[in-house]
């Protein structure tokens, strides 16, 4: 009777702490809305009050100027502000966005480093943040979003050198660092790299040599549609 006590004590000890962890884990659009103001407040210039107007708490985040949201899951999907003219630096909050697929800030004024919380996104498949002011390094852990396709860095200020362990995206198809202040070695890893068509290394500060299997390796920066 004891034990039957005592089993029956820890059934429903574990039940409650599986359901109170699961409901701690349990992100919906409530947490967008959150990560996406936390973003916002890190917002120190939006000259055409874009974000300042549009994001309003009163209106659904699925109606923001930039915000795009997956139906089926009522997730954010998307994150899109190119060509705004923002300054301010990226939230960490931004990793709480588990949905998220597509994330481009390209064209603006962005600063700081990028967040290593970027790299829990793990259903991201296109990151876009050329042409802003990032510096520092990129996290190793970006090896980990195995869904991207698309990883575009460049026109920025990063520096370090490229982690080996982006030799792991086996989707990724194009990867841009044009125009950055990285330095080291390009890693071989590259080379096994099967979906990777296109790749721009080029105006850094890399060292050796370095030959690619790779279809298109882009040297021209002005070829902006592939930056
Ligand atoms: C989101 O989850 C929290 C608990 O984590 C809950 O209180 C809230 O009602 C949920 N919101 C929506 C819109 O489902
Ligand atoms: C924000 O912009 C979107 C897209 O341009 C528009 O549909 C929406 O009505 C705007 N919301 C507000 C509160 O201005
Ligand atoms: C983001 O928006 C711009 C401007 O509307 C568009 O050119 C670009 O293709 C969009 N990015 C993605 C990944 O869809
Ligand atoms: C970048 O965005 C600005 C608006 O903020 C626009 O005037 C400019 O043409 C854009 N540059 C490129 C290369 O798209
Ligand atoms: C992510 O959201 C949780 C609440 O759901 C919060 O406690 C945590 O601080 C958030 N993480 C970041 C990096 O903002
Ligand atoms: C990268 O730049 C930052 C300053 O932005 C500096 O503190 C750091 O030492 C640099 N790292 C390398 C490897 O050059
Ligand atoms: C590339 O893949 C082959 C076969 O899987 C492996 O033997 C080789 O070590 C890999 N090279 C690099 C640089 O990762």
């Amino acid at each position: 009777m004891v034990n039957l006590l005592s089993g029956l004590f820890l059934f429903l000890l574990s039940m409650h702490c599986f359901v109170a962890c699961l409901a701690s884990n349990t992100k919906n659009i409530t947490t967008d809305k959150y990560a996406l103001l936390a973003f916002k407040s890190l917002i120190t210039s939006d000259p055409y009050d874009i974000l300042a107007n549009n994001w309003s708490t009163s209106s659904p985040i699925c109606s923001w100027v930039g915000v795009t949201c997956d139906e089926r899951h009522n997730r954010v999907y998307g994150l899109n502000l190119t060509n705004m003219n923002l300054r301010g630096t990226i939230s960490p909050s931004i990793g709480n966005m588990s949905f998220l697929v597509i994330l481009d800030l390209h064209n603006n004024s962005f600063g700081g480093q990028m967040p290593k919380e970027i790299c829990w996104l793990r259903r991201l498949k296109f990151l876009r943040f050329s042409m802003n002011k990032f510096v520092g390094e990129i996290p190793a852990a970006l090896g980990e979003l195995s869904q991207l396709q698309y990883l575009r860095l460049g026109i920025n200020n990063f520096n370090g050198s490229i982690p080996q362990s982006i030799g792991n995206l086996r989707r990724l198809k194009l990867f841009t660092v044009v125009k950055n202040m990285f330095s080291g070695l390009i890693p071989q890893t590259i080379s096994n790299m099967s979906s990777l068509e296109y790749v721009g290394f080029s105006s850094n500060y890399f060292s050796g040599t370095h030959s690619f299997d790779i279809k298109c390796v882009i040297y021209d920066i002005s070829l902006l549609h592939f930056i």
